[in-house]
């Protein structure tokens, strides 16, 4: 089974496919045309991906349980489910099409959000999220990404209820370990853990974070590990003190602390929202200490080395996620997906925009067996790699190097291998130098590829990996490097 193309009918005619919306780890999203009347749909079902691999049938099980769930939820700014059908073995949820973007696209392009403007948003979905709660259901997955704008009204709707659980408030359950960095509270990181209401509260309260600041929050882990939240208001000074710290009662690393359900977070949101006329301080003085030293790598090299304290709450092999001074994530619009092999490069762009490193690595490993024509194989040899079109390198390269604020890609990696000493000759020490620079070999011993870290928090130059077992021969990398040299990325 593959993706639907465009002009691609189903259910009998019924619904004409014109293109994919969205491509998540386990689901796609496509946009369709009802026939006759030619009302515009949005149709989601598993992925390709999903499709292949054996426990489909119970993946497959839980989306319709999602759909259902969905289906019997009537609210003005929860997505209506207007059918479910099955198509072939596939089961699809039909939904209204909501014309306009995500939240997260629009407070992008608009250079993050007047406090006005995203409160109504967060309102909305603070609604919508209550009512969901009544229904006796966690959402789990709540970030700009899963909110859509309608284009007239500029209404919040939500959407992706595919990590929804029925729950029952603090009862202690398992949590898959589906989640979204920066979004997702400390107890969605423990396999077994207390869950209530308090759980989508940080979530909402993050999204509202990131859509001020156009900053990712830390992650919870990360804090856990010493590295305070830096308050959203030093990011952007014209947050008011209440928002503030609203913002930082939603966001409580430990759910006690937290606000209990989402209604009472909301009432903390209430009131005259006066902006706080914060300048942020004189980076030198003691009071204003990041926890972590920016990002990019010429500005945290400069940090490290002025200012040695400032990285000690970092734990070993986890990179500093964000830079403090710049909005951290480029207009997804930005870059032409150019491929001279005709290869469709929209999904490896969802997976990296929604920070799903694992499945774009994969989806990466099959683009490259894809342009070498090599699919059918599964692995490329030395002549394949040399011949692996530049265009389609670069595109990949800024895909990943958007995707990450420039700390993964293929020409941070060759970057990094050259300042080791790498050359296209394969050696096997400056291969080690290399892999424990970027994290793939640790304590003297390669990690397996289920060890490594797929998340922003990785050691720079970290992903892509390719680790389908592509490379059928050694010093790949050095091979690799040549071709890239050549490209010039
Ligand atoms: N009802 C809809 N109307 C318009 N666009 C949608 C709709 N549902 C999803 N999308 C688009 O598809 C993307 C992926 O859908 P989502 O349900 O979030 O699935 P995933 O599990 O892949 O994250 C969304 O980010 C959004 O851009
Ligand atoms: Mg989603």
């Amino acid at each position: 089974m593959s993706h639907w193309q465009p002009g691609t009918t189903i259910q009998e005619g019924r619904y004409t496919i014109a293109k994919i919306l969205g491509y998540g780890g386990s689901g796609v999203t496509y946009r369709a045309q009802e026939n006759p009347t030619g009302d515009w749909v949005a149709i989601k079902t598993l992925n390709a991906l999903m499709q292949t691999r054996s426990d489909f049938s119970k993946h497959q099980e839980r989306f319709v349980q999602e759909a259902f769930r969905l289906a019997k939820c009537s609210h003005p700014h929860v997505i209506r489910v207007d059918n479910i059908c099955q198509e072939g073995a596939l089961w699809c949820m039909v939904m209204e099409c909501v014309a306009g973007g995500d939240l997260r696209q629009y407070a992008v392009a608009k250079g993050g959000l007047q406090e006005a403007e995203a409160l109504r948003y967060i309102q909305q979905i603070g609604s919508a999220l209550d009512y969901v709660h009544q229904q006796k259901f966690l959402h789990r997955d709540v970030k700009p990404a899963n909110i859509m704008l309608r284009k007239q009204t500029m209404e919040a709707i939500l959407i992706d209820f595919g990590l929804a659980r029925e729950f029952v408030q603090d009862e202690i359950q398992t949590h898959t370990n589906s989640r979204t960095e920066s979004f997702a509270p400390i107890e969605q990181y423990e396999k077994t853990a207390k869950r209530g209401a308090y759980t989508d509260v940080y979530a909402l309260a993050a999204t509202f974070y990131y859509v001020l600041t156009l900053q990712l929050p830390f992650p919870a882990p990360f804090r856990r590990q010493g590295a305070n939240l830096i308050p959203p208001q030093q990011h952007n000074p014209n947050i008011s003190d209440r928002i503030n710290l609203a913002i930082l009662k939603g966001m409580e690393l430990n759910p006690e602390n937290r606000s209990p359900s989402i209604s009472a977070w909301l009432e903390l949101l209430k009131g005259p929202t006066v902006p706080h006329q914060f300048r942020p301080k004189n980076p030198q003085s003691p009071a204003f200490n990041p926890p972590i030293p920016p990002l990019n790598p010429i500005s945290s090299r400069s940090a490290r080395n002025t200012s040695p304290t400032s990285s000690r709450s970092v734990p070993q092999n986890v990179a500093p996620p964000i830079d403090t001074s710049a909005p951290t994530v480029q207009p997804i619009q930005s870059i032409s997906l150019i491929s001279i092999a005709g290869v469709d490069y929209v999904p490896l762009q969802e997976l990296l925009s929604q920070a799903k490193f694992k499945e774009a690595d994969q989806e990466t490993a099959r683009m490259l067996l894809k342009l070498a024509n090599r699919e059918k194989a599964g692995w490329l040899d030395q002549i394949h790699v040399d011949n692996l079109p530049c265009e389609d390198l670069r595109t990949i390269d800024h895909l990943w190097q958007q995707g990450s604020n420039g700390r993964f890609g293929f020409s941070v990696q060759r970057r990094i291998y050259k300042s080791v000493g790498g050359t296209s000759e394969h050696n096997v020490d400056t291969w080690k130098l290399y892999c424990d620079r970027i994290g793939w070999r640790q304590n003297n011993k390669m990690l397996s590829y289920k060890d490594l870290n797929f998340s922003l928090w990785a050691t720079e130059g970290h992903l892509p990996m390719l680790g389908l077992q592509i490379w059928g021969f050694t010093g790949w990398f050095a091979v690799l490097v040549s071709r890239l040299e050549m490209c010039q990325i």
